[in-house]
């Protein structure tokens, strides 16, 4: 058996208290019908809760923002109360589990959402297609948004928050990462603005710190979490200076005193590459959380070595309801099946075996 005690010891993320290191990464996985959580998600999610922190698939803070058509919301009533059984479960376990909040911006094809058209930064469609109910269709030009939407959007996400808190959770993971909205403010291959949100970082920054200062006012900046990916190529995005880029974030990121800032350290694409956790490191006072490809041991070699507070895995915990456990005992892991990733229903989802079955 490998050592990997070191991913074994307790961690603060702010005001949660992760009972070891490891956290399940989000993971879109398109079973909720009507954008509702449902008692099979609240199963799914309860079965992994021995992971120090749970971090659900991206949810909408604004309605007709669908990107995947069964993804969940956490803007209606109705959705806070049916989440209340995912949080419930997931805490019967002892675990800790917390939402990530997310505006797909030009991702969200009309086709999903009641024909309405689907906003970002510019007006800039992304150059591939999607999936939608009449088949594959290429994403559309998306609008501008004016400063007045920016506000509004501003206010889902506090709006969004204030909803996770009232439906249990821990915390809301703020999803900065993999060409959604905030990532098309803040990547120059999306933003081509000439006012105050476009330019330089500093400018193109500022929606996600408008989002940072909303969501840490309402619910506290101990609960709140941000992901972010310097590299990823997914949805045409690019980074001139990844490193440069990330450096600066992580820096200004510390007056937000955040619970954790979560990097992505790799292209899912491969196409960029560069160390970015180094920078993240250097510059971010608070806990890092770190993501992309780790197996357990060189995940317990970065707790160890102290380049990360906290590794999330993604594809891992997804086939492994028990991944913890199986590290611990040396065990050999499930296989993920690919084909049942987005597809509706228990299996590929609930079905994964426990070492124990
Ligand atoms: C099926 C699937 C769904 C995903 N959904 C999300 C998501 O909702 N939000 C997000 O930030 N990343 C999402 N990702 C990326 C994962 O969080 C993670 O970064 C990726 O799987 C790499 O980590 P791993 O090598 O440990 O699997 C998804 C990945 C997969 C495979």
């Amino acid at each position: 058996m490998s050592n990997t005690e070191s991913l074994f010891t307790p961690v603060n993320a702010g005001s949660i208290a992760m009972a070891n290191r490891f956290a399940m990464a989000p993971l879109t996985r398109a079973r909720a019908e009507g954008h509702l959580p449902n008692a099979l998600m609240a199963e799914y999610y309860s079965q992994r809760a021995s992971t120090g922190l749970v971090i659900t698939e991206c949810s909408m803070v604004s309605p007709e923002t669908s990107a995947f058509g069964n993804d969940p919301g956490i803007y209606s009533d109705e959705q806070v109360a049916a989440w209340k059984q995912v949080t419930d479960a997931v805490h019967a376990k002892g675990g800790k589990i917390v939402i990530q909040i997310w505006h797909a911006g030009r991702a969200a094809h009309p086709l999903l959402n009641g024909g309405k058209e689907a906003v970002s930064s510019s007006a800039i469609a992304i150059n591939d297609e999607t999936h939608t109910p009449e088949g594959k269709k290429p994403y559309t030009k998306p609008r501008a948004l004016t400063k007045e939407e920016i506000a509004a959007i501003v206010e889902d996400f506090r709006k969004a928050a204030a909803n996770a808190i009232k439906a249990g959770f821990d915390g809301v993971e703020v999803h900065g990462a993999n060409g959604y909205l905030i990532d098309q403010f803040l990547r120059e291959s999306a933003n081509t603005r000439s006012d105050e949100y476009g330019g330089p970082i500093e400018n193109r920054a500022r929606f996600l710190f408008e989002v940072l200062t909303a969501v840490t006012e309402e619910i506290g900046a101990d609960k709140v979490g941000l992901r972010l990916s310097p590299l990823n190529s997914f949805q045409d995005m690019k980074t001139e200076d990844p490193v440069g880029w990330t450096a600066w974030l992580a820096k200004e990121l510390n007056r937000f005193d955040l619970a954790y800032l979560h990097i992505m350290r790799a292209d899912f694409f491969g196409v960029q590459k560069a160390d970015v956790v180094t920078p993240a490191r250097e510059n971010y006072k608070g806990h890092l959380m770190v993501n992309m490809g780790y197996s357990a041991e060189e995940a317990a070699q970065a707790i160890t070595d102290k380049q990360a507070d906290s590794v999330a895995f993604g594809v891992p915990v997804l086939a492994n309801p028990d991944f913890p456990e199986r590290v611990k005992a040396g065990a050999a892991l499930n296989e993920p099946n690919q084909n049942t990733f987005y597809t509706p229903g228990a299996e590929g989802y609930t079905d994964y075996p426990f070492l124990d079955a």
